[in-house]
């Protein structure tokens, strides 16, 4: 069975996920090759939290704080290349590595220069990922994910280059679109022009799951060519199908042969969530007007699924919202999965703390 609606609209279960599986979880916020020199960031917020990826002097990419050591404002916006981190409040600046390295006229006795730094977030990178968890000395990610690895191998997906990233804020439930990206159910209905003609529902299969993520095939018909070459160690298996995998709890993700298209999702609120998602090539597989073709067709693609989840939100709210039956393994397992995994968060948080709001939405 699915879930009714007040899985998707009560204030209630979305803080609880905020103080469990999305607290808790790795997150990933975007690929290391959009910092490729020392300098180079970009800015996301998860929960509470406003972040700069910056790639330091060292060449190591980290998560700071966005949010000055003076009185707390926002650092830097967007994305760009910055020798210093510049507080637009007062004008501390922070380097690279997020020490404080100039504060004008504080003359303060007692006051160092050196007891001030950003403070950092846990990060990793993995298959060219970057993950950041807003626990102090979380688990780390890499060895949850080992079974993914092999199927990502060899496409190379640490090789994949980024074309294209966008940020959107779709107006819907953070877990509705995890959910509509992981099932092959709606491909044909709602993208039937896009996306039915290569991944047609009745081909999709399910691909393997573990505790940390979940996955699907989309196999094309077997009359078509392959959309791209891509790795040399491919097989034609692997040319002929696109791996759709879901790295709980919020990153959604298309590997195919010399594509990868990948969203980061940030939940805003129950009912918002902000989207960043790129776009990545094998190497020089594909010439710029593919290129340009394959970032037109996703933009229509999430526009085709954007729309669709904007009205599911609305519709999720009526009091006749009520759970159904899922479709098979093949179309709508993955749901499952993803599910079981909450589920197995949300128990801990209760274990843990039996007097938490959270406990009644988790019996409800
Ligand atoms: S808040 Fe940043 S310098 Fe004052
Ligand atoms: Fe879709």
């Amino acid at each position: 069975m699915g879930m009714d609606g007040s899985f998707y609209t009560s204030q209630e279960l979305f803080e609880l996920e905020k103080s469990t599986v999305l607290l808790t979880g790795w997150h990933c916020v975007g690929r290391a090759d959009e910092v490729l020199n020392s300098g180079d960031y970009f800015t996301a917020q998860l929960l509470d939290e406003p972040l700069i990826i910056v790639r330091g002097d060292d060449g190591h990419i980290r998560v700071l704080a966005n949010v000055c050591r003076h009185r707390g404002m926002m650092l830097a916006e967007g994305k760009g290349n910055a020798k210093r981190f510049v507080c637009p409040y007062h004008a501390w600046s922070y380097s690279r590595d997020g020490q404080l390295v100039r504060a004008a006229r504080m003359d303060n006795k007692g006051f160092q220069i050196s007891d001030y730094r950003l403070p950092e977030y846990s990060s990793e990178i993995w298959q060219g990922f970057i993950y950041v968890n807003l626990t102090d000395a979380p688990s780390a990610l890499a060895p949850r994910l080992i079974e993914l690895d092999k199927f990502l191998n060899p496409y190379e997906t640490h090789n994949f280059r980024v074309v294209h990233t966008a940020e959107e804020i779709w107006q819907c439930n953070w877990k509705c679109l995890v959910e509509n990206f992981m099932e092959g159910y709606h491909l044909s209905i709602v993208h039937p022009s896009t996306l039915r003609g290569y991944t047609p529902s009745q081909l999709c299969t399910k691909g393997p799951s573990g505790l940390s993520f979940t996955s699907y095939f989309a196999n094309y018909p077997d009359n078509i060519p392959p959309r791209g070459h891509g790795s040399e160690g491919l097989t034609e298996q692997q040319r002929h199908r696109s791996f759709l995998f879901n790295v709980f709890p919020t990153q959604v993700t298309s590997q195919a042969a010399n594509l990868l298209v990948s969203l980061s999702l940030q939940p805003v609120n129950v009912d918002q969530v902000r989207v960043r998602w790129t776009l990545s090539v094998y190497k020089d597989d594909l010439d710029d007007e593919a290129i340009e073709g394959r970032i037109a067709l996703w933009i229509d693609v999430n526009r085709e699924d954007r729309e669709k989840l904007e009205k599911l939100q609305v519709a999720l709210r009526s009091s006749k919202a009520l759970a159904g039956p899922l479709a098979g393994e093949d179309q709508e397992g993955t749901i499952q999965d993803f599910h079981k995994y909450l589920a197995r968060g949300f128990r801990h948080a209760v274990y843990l703390n039996p007097d938490s709001p959270g406990q009644m939405a988790t019996r409800r």
